[in-house]
């Protein structure tokens, strides 16, 4: 019974150590991230959209695009999925990954990159995820092509946050150059710049409306499938009419 806790004091210290945390795991029975301001995230969110991911993925492989602490990576490798890597920028969140990752015995790859570089994963997956990162990025659809063009073989799962209008206009084709009321809409596809914070976090640049997720997702060749969620998309890789290269010193 003392070994017992002593084990577990040893985890709780080893899992405060690694943090903070911004994914609520739980490893062994302890939490990760109890206080966490949105609740136990992202189980609750993985809870509203779990049933559009096969419970067999058969070896399909698997890239988190901003995994943080594996939550999305590891469920998908219990999902049986094949071969799993996990990129992330932040070096903090990739050890915790490792760690959760160590801790639950499952066989995933972490590797610290940003999303404007999997050109140099040099491989296709059949499922790529990219939850929660979009609107941290001061290039976003950039990283949507390159995403399109170097690494997503079938699907893209996909999560924004998003702020204003959550319906979705109809947009023509074209309007004239004198048509200025439509930009007013409030369901014409909008991306709200935070040049400060949004939330305390100076990491938060664009904040899309629900009409812009849909169109930038369409724009960079990702056929909506299913929206299972609030913000959430499941996409189908479709064509696209041109190639995108980064510009130089983009990271
Ligand atoms: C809000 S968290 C979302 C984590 C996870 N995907 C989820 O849905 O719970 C955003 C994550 O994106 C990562 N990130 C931010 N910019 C990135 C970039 N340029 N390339 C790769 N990851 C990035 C952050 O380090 C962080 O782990």
């Amino acid at each position: 019974m003392g070994e017992l806790t002593d084990d577990r004091k040893i985890l709780e210290a080893r899992i405060e150590a690694l943090g903070p945390w911004f994914q609520n795991l739980d490893i062994n029975g302890v939490k990760t991230a109890p206080n966490h301001f949105l609740g136990d995230y992202p189980s609750f969110k993985w809870q509203g959209f779990k049933e559009s991911i096969p419970e067999d993925l058969g070896g399909r492989s698997v890239l988190d695009v901003g995994c943080n602490a594996g939550f999305y990576t590891l469920e998908m490798k219990r999902r049986n999925a094949g071969r799993v890597v996990g990129i992330d920028s932040d070096p903090l969140y990739l050890r915790q990954a490792r760690f959760a990752a160590e801790r639950s015995g499952l066989d995933v790859e972490f590797r610290q990159m940003s999303v404007y570089d999997v050109e140099k994963l040099a491989e296709k997956f059949d499922l790529v995820i990219f939850m929660g990162v979009l609107y941290h990025l001061r290039h976003p659809l950039l990283a949507l092509d390159l995403l399109h063009e170097h690494v997503v073989a079938d699907q893209l799962l996909f999560q924004c946050l998003q702020r204003g209008d959550e319906r979705v206009g109809d947009v023509e084709e074209d309007y004239d150059f004198s048509e200025w009321a439509v930009f007013d809409r409030a369901t014409y596809p909008k991306l709200f710049f935070v040049e400060n914070r949004y939330a305390s976090d100076p990491t938060n640049w664009f904040v899309p409306n629900r009409a812009a997720v849909e169109a930038m997702l369409r724009s960079c060749g990702f056929a909506v499938e299913c929206h299972p969620e609030r913000e959430v998309y499941l996409c189908r890789r479709a064509e696209r009419h041109y190639a995108v290269e980064p510009p130089p010193g983009i990271r």
